[in-house]
């Protein structure tokens, strides 16, 4: 095995942090690794917003659902769906803008963040670092935008906290292999396989060091999945211009 290999296999979300900044070399090097990740046609479909100012953390701490670990980390970077650039290259090159009636367009964009932000995830281990992702910058996106001043054609998908981790947590199960990967065709029989991840997961959840908790795995997921876990995702794809809001 590699040490790439190793740092990949060796991930888990750290949600406590040392009161010690991130080195700005280390935090470029992220960047940079980020920057030579794959892309959508190279139209490279994201941005970046790093907040390490402590009050505007603790402001968006609050936003994401009082995340105490955003006030924590000495860095916050945002990940955006970003094209802006792209209305920009448009205007210049005289053409038709296609980004609000395509949804493909929300697929671009999405996928480009996800890479990006797994990139960052597995910079920032290889350097030492600690990081967890954080969904909640969808919670209150009305006010994340206004606050990071996002131009039309940019939305907030994902933040990011990175910093010095101040503990050691277990890793998180994950589902069996067959249940994620199929070879030449789809495995539709999964259910005994989900039951088999439920049993391992309720034991880990039961007796992990931090937040011991009792429920299984489609307890958990088929919960997330009942209704809509953030308000507003229409609202904000239509304010920002993108394809997928309720017209
Ligand atoms: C896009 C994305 C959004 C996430 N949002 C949050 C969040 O808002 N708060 C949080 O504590 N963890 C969040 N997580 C972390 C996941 O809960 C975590 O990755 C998952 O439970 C697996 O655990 P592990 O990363 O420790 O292996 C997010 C992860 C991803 C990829």
């Amino acid at each position: 095995m590699n040490e790439v290999i190793e740092t990949l296999k060796s991930h888990r979300s750290f949600r406590s942090y040392k009161d010690e900044t991130v080195d700005e070399r280390q935090l470029d090097e992220i960047i940079e690794a980020v920057q030579a990740s794959p892309n959508w046609a190279n139209g490279q479909q994201y941005s970046i917003i790093a907040v390490k100012d402590p009050d505007r953390k603790k402001k968006l701490a609050e936003m994401c659902g009082n995340q105490k670990h955003i006030e924590e980390a000495p860095v916050f970077l945002i990940f955006c769906a970003d094209f802006y650039r792209t209305s920009i290259a448009s205007e210049m090159e005289g053409q038709p803008l296609n980004i609000s009636d395509d949804i493909d367009s929300l697929i671009v964009g999405t996928t480009d963040v996800g890479i990006a932000l797994g990139t960052a995830v597995t910079a920032a281990e290889s350097l030492g670092l600690g990081t967890v992702a954080i969904g909640g910058i969808r919670r209150k996106s009305a006010e994340v935008i206004e606050m990071l001043e996002l131009p039309e054609y940019v939305i907030p998908i994902s933040g990011l906290c990175i910093g010095h981790p101040a503990e050691d947590p277990e890793q998180k199960p994950r589902l069996p292999r067959a249940a994620v990967y199929h070879e030449e065709h789809y495995n539709h029989e999964l259910k005994p396989l989900l039951e088999k991840y439920n049993s391992m997961y309720t034991q880990y959840l039961q007796s992990r060091s931090d937040n011991n908790r009792i429920g299984t795995w489609t307890e958990f997921v088929a919960m997330f999945f009942s209704r809509p876990y953030y308000q507003g995702i229409d609202e904000m794809l239509n304010r920002q211009k993108f394809p997928g809001g309720k017209k």
